[in-house]
């Protein structure tokens, strides 16, 4: 029986690990949930799971959600401080980072330095600090896997192996909503028609992050930072049937790839279990091949979709710079779903703040946050 903590537990990944451990009770048993302002659906996880500890982000809303589960096991918690003691909380022995964005960084430096092992969706922080969460995972000794479906699929493919043997790490992309938008169609593009993805359900963040390819431009700084190789290395091409999760090339042409339906309790159950393997979720459908006439795959076209430019172009820079398009583009995607900026100002606006950043090199944990909230307070 693994012990776990959810954080981040009402979004979309956080819902799909809660659904996983439903299906698996007799190994995992869930003693956090963490959650930013959802009181309500936290207050039925609660009553689900009935953890020992629940952190409530916001305040008001965790007062109020104590109040509704007085004579309850489970101690309500809130705040920074709060996150930090669900992240690290001493009876769970896997932490599952469901959070979105930047602000995953602390709580999950807290959790390696509790020397949790840990599943990991969030991908902001090894975005901006890669090789930080790398050393301090080595130095506490815990053993970190990933739900993404890219880098999951990579993992499973790298087994045994070094990621620095490989030739090249081809990630997939289904392209997002706007694959076959010209320019002038994408500068008009609604949020409506961004959040409406082909193949995913999921936040409206990566969802949006989707419809740019500011996603696989996250994803090719997380697979550089996570597998400890450089970006030229890692390769995107868009295949819209979304079946093969990634590819590994070897030197000797041969290449290992990862199929599976497009469910993210897959590669989340992958992650919670590693190194075992359990039975498929209750209700995931199997994999049909033979209904699956053609697999295609082409180059994405960065003329349309600059994001997958600026996120090499970051790595190259290195030190802050990841941390600067990161938090540049979390501040764009949230004025662009308020309506204040277009579409195609995405990475106008995110190009434009990068060119005035001066990187600090083999940046500590505070130069990235502090990078971090430069890039916010000087995003116009
Ligand atoms: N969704 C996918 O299929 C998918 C696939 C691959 C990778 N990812 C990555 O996984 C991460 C999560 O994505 P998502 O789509 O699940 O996002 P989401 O649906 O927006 O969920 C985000 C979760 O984070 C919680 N949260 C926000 N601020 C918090 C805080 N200060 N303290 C504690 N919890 C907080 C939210 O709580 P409230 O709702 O209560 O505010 C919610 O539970 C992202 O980094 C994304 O890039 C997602």
């Amino acid at each position: 029986m693994k012990r776990i903590a959810v954080i981040g537990s009402t979004g979309s990944i956080g819902v799909n690990t809660l659904r996983v451990a439903e299906s698996h009770p007799k190994q995992f048993r869930v003693e956090v949930l963490a959650a930013g302002r959802n009181g309500k659906l936290l207050f039925d996880q609660i009553r689900r799971f009935q953890p020992s500890l629940a952190c409530l982000y916001d305040r008001e809303s965790a007062e109020a959600l104590s109040g509704k589960l007085r004579g309850s096991r489970t101690r309500i918690v809130w705040g920074d401080k709060g996150l930090r003691e669900a992240a690290g909380f001493s009876r769970s022995e896997l932490a599952v980072f469901a959070m979105v964005g930047a602000k995953g960084l602390v709580p999950l430096v807290t959790a390696i330095q509790s020397g949790k092992d840990i599943a990991f969706a969030n991908k902001e922080p090894f975005v901006i600090a890669g090789e930080l969460i790398r050393s301090l995972s080595g130095k506490y000794g815990v053993t970190m896997v990933p739900i993404d479906s890219e880098l999951s699929a990579i993992f499973q493919c790298l087994q045994g192996r070094k990621a620095g043997e490989a030739k090249r790490i081809i990630l997939t992309s289904s392209g997002g909503p706007f694959r076959k938008f010209s320019k002038t169609a994408l500068s008009k593009a609604t949020v409506r028609e961004a959040l409406r993805h082909p193949r995913w359900k999921m936040g409206r963040k990566i969802t949006i992050d989707s419809a740019t390819l500011m996603n696989k431009a996250l994803e090719v700084i997380e697979t550089a930072n996570f597998f400890d190789v450089s970006a030229e290395k890692v390769e995107v091409l868009i295949h819209p049937e979304a079946i093969v999760h990634s590819l590994v090339e070897w030197r000797d042409g041969s290449h290992l790839a990862q199929l599976g339906v497009t469910d993210m309790r897959l590669p989340i159950q992958y992650a919670m279990s590693y190194p075992e393997r359990l039975p498929a979720a209750d209700g995931i459908p199997p994999l049909r091949l033979e209904k699956i006439r053609a697999l295609s795959f082409e180059k994405p076209d960065r003329g349309r979709f600059p994001c997958l430019r600026l996120g090499y172009e970051a790595q190259k820079a290195g030190g802050t710079m990841p941390a600067v398009l990161n938090a540049a583009n979390e501040v764009a995607v949230d004025c662009f779903l308020n309506g204040k900026i277009s579409f195609t100002d995405i990475p106008r606006k995110i190009g434009k703040l990068m060119r005035r950043h001066r990187v600090v090199t083999s940046p500590s944990l505070e130069d990235v946050l502090h990078a971090d909230r430069w890039a916010r307070e000087n995003f116009s």
